[in-house]
């Protein structure tokens, strides 16, 4: 099967790089480190199929670029996995403009962007999962400083539920994973000294099973994938 999955340089989206490439997926890696991505395939090994695409989703002609190398590679991603994220963790009063731009930009803009250019390659019964975050689910336990980040998450899972709505007469489905604590980079940035209960790989384990078999189940769900936070 053909998959997307962005973020794929560290974190969650490196582990889910190396299950579903190491269960025999053709995966197409995408984060803005060159350099990481070829270090993964190198890890990963040659019989696997993974093709890193250093791209900025920040950028505007990223998502064609995407889009391009889909159309030349004749890839038919069956799974997309919208895992890049940005977190800005600052008190509500210091949070400027840019930190606005750059937080829904990547978080939001460019998952609306990446699916739009992806769409026309997309076949039938295609599964759209979109990384959400706890922060972002209504009702959860809420953390100071995450404002931001967390509204943008919550636009997100909404945008979800639409474009589940949008596409039914495609036959394509979406979903929403509104994360818990999982132990990386951006973790530990955000909260220093905290140990999250699930590694990197554990919660990549779930969001790979999820994202190849949750569409027979799930479509426009906003789903919290959490041990931690009510
Ligand atoms: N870890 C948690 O506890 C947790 C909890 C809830 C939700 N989440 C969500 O889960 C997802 C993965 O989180 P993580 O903790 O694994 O994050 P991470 O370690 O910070 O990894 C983020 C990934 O996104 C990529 N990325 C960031 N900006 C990008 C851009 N402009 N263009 C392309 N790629 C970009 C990064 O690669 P480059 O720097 O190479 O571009 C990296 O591969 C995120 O959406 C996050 O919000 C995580």
């Amino acid at each position: 099967m053909d998959i997307i999955v962005t973020g794929a340089s560290r974190g969650i989206g490196r582990e889910l790089v190396k299950i579903l490439a190491g269960e025999g997926h053709r995966v197409l890696a995408c984060a803005r480190s060159g350099k990481k991505l070829l270090e993964l395939q190198a890890e990963v090994g040659e019989a696997a199929q993974i093709i890193p695409l250093a791209v900025d989703l920040g950028v505007s002609d990223s998502y064609d670029s995407v889009a391009k190398t889909v159309k030349q590679l004749e890839l038919n991603p069956m799974v997309l996995i919208n895992n890049a994220g940005y977190l800005v963790s600052k008190p509500f009063e210091e949070l400027h403009a840019n930190d606005f731009e750059q937080t829904f930009n990547i978080n939001v803009k460019a998952v609306f962007l990446l699916v739009q250019a992806l769409l026309p390659f997309m076949p039938k019964g295609a599964h759209i999962v979109n990384i959400g975050s706890m922060g972002g689910y209504q009702g959860s336990a809420k953390f100071p400083g995450l404002s931001l980040y967390s509204a943008a998450k919550g636009a997100l899972a909404v945008f979800t539920e639409c474009l589940a709505e949008e596409l039914k007469d495609e036959g394509i489905k979406a979903n929403c994973l509104a994360l818990g604590a999982a132990q990386t980079e951006m973790l530990a940035e955000a909260f220093p000294g905290y140990k999250a209960p699930l590694s990197a790989a554990e919660m990549a384990s779930f969001v790979a099973d999820f994202s190849l078999h949750g569409s027979k189940f799930f479509n426009g769900k906003i789903l919290p994938v959490s041990v931690s936070t009510p």
